[in-house]
C-alpha cells in the first residue's frame, strides 16, 4: 500500500465544488454524458456552492447559455477579475437540467508567446516536453494555464483554513492539479480517468493487450505511438492527485499497471432516468419512431426492392470510430454469420443494422437525398389521391342506390393516374441501396467499408442482412431520419456493442433507459458492472458477449447466436423485454450513483479514512 493510502486524519472544511473538463459545454463522447447528465445531482449535493469550468472552443454553445452577473458570487468575481487582466472568460448558466454554473476559458485566445513560457515551465518544473506542432495538446495546455490563474484568484475568497473541493476529469483538464499541489494550494484534488491514453492506443495495436498490461513499459510504448506528452499528463495527474478515481474495475486495473497507482474509488457512471408511470408509454414512443425509421429505410431501399417491414427488425451500433475498440469488427463478422443462416433458412425476417459513428465526409450521397425527396413527393402524392378518392367515394355513397363498393380506380382522374406512374416509374432502379450514406473523406482505406466489402454485406437483394453506414452522430437536425440520437435508439429494436476496449460504454446503459435490449461486453467497464450486480442480466434483454477469455472466433459465434435467439423472439416477446430492461434501470440513476462521488470528495477532504483500494 503507498503512503497515499493510508488513512487521513485532519478534515477540511469546503467552501465550494470545483468539477473541471473538457467536456464541459463541449460534446466529445461520453465524458460529455458524465459532466451533463450528473449536473442536477451535483448542484443539488454542493447546495449550490458548484460550478464547472470548461474550455471555450465550442462557438455554438452560446444558445445554450445564459450570461451571469459577475457581481454575484465568487466565482463571478474571479471571472471578472481574470477578464479584467485581458483573458476571454464567460460566466454563464448552463441551460441544461439542473442549471449548473459555468466558467468557460479560451484557450485559443492565449498567445504563442505567452504559451511558450508555459510551456517552458511545464519542462522546467515537471519534466514534462511538450512538441511544437499539436494543436491539441498546446490547447489543453493553454486551457491548463487558465484553468490555474482560475484556481488563484479564486483561493482569495476562502476564509483562514478552507477549501476547494476540485475535481479534474481526463489529462485534458487535469494538468492543473500538478502546479496546485507545487504551489502547495488550499484546493483538495480528485483525479478521474475514463481511459488511459496509452490503453486506447495499445489495444488498437496489441493483439494480446489485457494479457500483456503488466508487462508494458509505459515511456518506451508511449514514445513509439508518438504521445509521450499525453500519457505523461496523465501519469503525474494520476500520481499527485489527493483521489485517484476511474469509471470500472476494467480500467482500475489499467490504472494499477499503466499509471503505476490503484485508484482509491471506482465511481460508476449513471444518467437521470426519467421513468414512465405507464408502461405504453415507452412501447408508443418505440412505436412513434419506428415509424420515422421506416419512412428513412423504404428511401433508402425500397427505390431498388422491398421486403416486408412488419418483419423487420432494426438493430444499430454507435459510437466513436475506433474499429476494433468498438468490436465493429467482431460486429461485422456476425452479422455476415447472421446473414448466411438466414439465407440458407429461406428466413422472411429482414435486419437492417446501422451503424452510426463520425468520420470525414464530403457530404451525404445526393443519391440518398434524392430518394428521401421522392419519398416525400410519393408521400403527398398518395394523399392527394386519397383525399380525392375519399370525396368523390363519400359523394358516391350518399347518391347511389346499390350497396356494393365502387371500384375506387374511377375515382381517380387522369392526371393523377399518370403523375403516380412517371414518378414510381422515375423513382425505381436496378442499383443497390449503398451501404454508406454518405461520400466519405477516405473511402478506398475506411475500415468499416473494407470489412462489409470483405464479408459480402453489400445490400445484395437477396441478403436478409442489410446495412446503413451512417458516418456522422445523429441529431434532430440531420435531415435523414428527423430524429434525435435518443429518438432514434428507442425507434430501434437492439443495440450491438461488443467492444473489445471500454472504460465504461454508454451506449448500452442509454439503450436500457430507453427500453431497448442491447448486447455489450466483458471487456467493457458497464459489461463488467452488470456481470457483478445483475445475475438475471440476459432475461432482461441484457446480454453480454465473453471476449476477455476468448478467441475472436468464439465470441462472433456467441454474437450470432444472441441475435439469432433475438430474431426468434415473437413480437409479445420483445414487447415484454422493453419492459424487463426498462424496469431495472434505476439502478444507473445519479440519484443512487451519487454517493460514490461523495466518498471520493470525503476521501479527498480528509472526511474519511481511506478505507483500502479496490480488488484490481
Ligand atoms: N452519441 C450521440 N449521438 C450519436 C451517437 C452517440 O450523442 O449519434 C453519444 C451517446 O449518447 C453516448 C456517447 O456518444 O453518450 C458515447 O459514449 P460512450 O461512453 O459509449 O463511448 P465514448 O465515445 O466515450 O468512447
Ligand atoms: C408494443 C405494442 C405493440 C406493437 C409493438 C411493436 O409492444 O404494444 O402493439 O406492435 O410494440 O413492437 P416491435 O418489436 O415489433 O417493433
Ligand atoms: C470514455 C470511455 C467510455 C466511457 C466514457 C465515460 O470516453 O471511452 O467507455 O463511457 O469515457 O466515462
Amino acid at each position: 500500500m503507498s503512503k497515499r493510502s493510508t488513512a487521513q486524519t485532519k478534515a477540511f472544511p469546503a467552501a465550494c465544488t470545483v468539477e473541471v473538463a473538457w467536456e464541459v459545454c463541449n460534446q466529445v463522447g461520453g465524458i460529455y454524458t458524465v459532466i451533463r447528465s450528473k449536473a442536477p445531482a451535483m448542484v443539488e449535493h454542493a447546495k449550490g456552492q458548484f460550478c464547472m469550468i470548461g474550455p471555450y472552443i465550442n462557438r455554438n454553445i452560446q444558445a445554450e447559455l445564459e450570461v451571469l452577473e459577475d457581481s454575484q458570487d465568487m466565482f463571478g468575481q474571479t471571472a471578472a477579475t481574470l477578464r479584467k487582466r485581458g483573458y476571454d472568460v464567460h460566466y454563464a448558466q448552463w441551460l441544461i437540467t439542473g442549471k449548473p454554473r459555468v466558467v468557460l476559458l479560451n484557450p485559443n485566445a492565449i498567445e504563442d508567446q505567452a504559451l511558450n513560457v508555459v510551456k517552458y515551465l511545464l519542462w522546467k518544473n515537471h519534466g514534462i516536453n511538450v512538441p511544437d506542432n499539436n494543436p491539441l495538446v498546446n490547447q489543453v495546455i493553454a486551457f491548463a494555464y487558465l484553468t490555474k490563474l482560475f484556481f488563484d484568484e479564486l483561493t482569495k475568497h476562502l476564509d483562514e483554513g478552507q477549501h476547494i473541493l476540485a475535481h479534474f476529469h481526463e489529462w485534458m483538464a487535469g494538468l492543473p492539479i500538478l502546479d496546485l499541489k507545487r504551489d502547495q494550494m488550499p484546493v483538495k484534488t480528485v483525479f478521474t480517468t475514463h481511459a488511459t491514453q496509452l490503453g486506447r492506443h495499445l489495444a488498437i495495436n496489441s493483439p494480446m493487450f489485457y494479457a500483456h498490461l503488466p508487462f508494458f513499459k509505459w515511456e518506451e510504448e508511449a514514445k513509439k505511438f508518438g504521445i509521450e506528452t499525453e500519457a505523461k499528463i496523465e501519469f503525474k495527474c494520476a500520481q499527485t492527485a489527493d483521489v485517484l478515481t476511474t469509471v470500472s474495475e476494467v480500467t482500475a486495473r489499467e490504472c494499477k499497471h499503466l499509471l503505476k497507482r490503484k485508484p482509491e474509488l471506482i465511481l460508476p457512471n449513471g444518467l437521470n432516468i426519467e421513468r414512465f408511470e405507464a408502461l405504453h408509454d415507452f412501447q408508443n414512443l418505440h412505436i412513434q419512431y419506428k415509424e420515422s425509421i421506416h419512412k428513412f429505410v423504404m428511401g433508402h431501399f425500397f427505390q431498388s426492392y422491398s421486403f416486408d417491414l412488419e418483419k423487420t427488425l432494426y438493430f444499430f451500433t454507435s459510437g466513436r470510430y475506433e474499429f476494433k475498440n468498438k468490436g465493429f469488427d467482431l460486429t461485422i463478422d456476425a452479422l455476415s454469420k447472421l446473414n448466411q443462416k438466414l439465407k440458407k433458412e429461406k428466413s422472411d425476417i429482414t435486419v437492417v443494422m446501422f451503424f452510426v459513428t463520425k468520420r470525414d465526409f464530403h457530404n451525404i450521397r445526393p443519391e440518398t437525398l434524392q430518394s428521401k425527396a421522392m419519398m416525400q413527393e410519393i408521400f403527398e402524392m398518395c394523399n392527394a389521391i386519397t383525399q380525392q378518392v375519399g370525396r368523390k367515394l363519400f359523394f358516391a355513397s350518399t347518391t347511389r342506390q346499390d350497396t356494393h363498393l365502387p371500384d375506387l380506380n374511377n375515382f381517380v382522374d387522369e392526371y393523377w393516374k399518370l403523375r403516380f406512374r412517371r414518378t414510381i416509374q422515375s423513382w425505381k432502379t436496378n442499383k443497390n441501396p449503398h451501404v454508406a450514406t454518405h461520400k466519405l473523406v477516405a473511402e478506398e482505406t475506411d475500415e468499416v467499408l473494407l470489412a462489409l466489402q470483405e464479408k459480402n454485406l453489400m445490400n445484395y437483394p437477396d441478403d436478409p442482412v442489410k446495412i446503413v453506414y451512417h458516418p456522422d452522430f445523429i441529431n434532430a437536425s440531420n435531415p435523414l431520419f428527423g430524429l434525435d440520437y435518443n429518438q432514434f435508439v428507442r425507434g430501434c429494436h437492439l443495440g450491438i456493442f461488443p467492444s473489445y476496449y471500454e472504460p465504461w460504454g454508454y451506449t448500452p446503459l442509454e439503450c436500457m433507459a430507453s427500453a431497448v435490449p442491447s448486447i455489450t461486453s466483458d471487456l467493457s467497464g458497464f459489461g463488467d458492472y452488470i456481470l457483478r450486480n445483475i445475475p438475471e442480466h440476459d432475461e432482461y434483454g441484457l446480454h453480454v458477449i465473453e471476449r476477455g477469455k476468448r478467441t475472436f472466433d468464439w465470441s462472433s459465434n456467441q454474437l450470432t447466436d444472441v441475435m439469432y435467439k433475438f430474431l426468434e423472439q415473437s413480437r409479445r416477446e420483445r414487447s415484454m423485454q422493453r419492459n424487463n430492461v426498462e424496469k431495472h434501470s434505476a439502478i444507473f440513476d445519479w440519484e443512487n450513483l451519487i454517493k460514490h462521488y461523495v466518498e471520493a470528495y470525503d476521501l479527498a477532504l480528509g472526511r474519511a479514512p481511506i478505507k483500502g483500494t479496490p480488488q484490481v
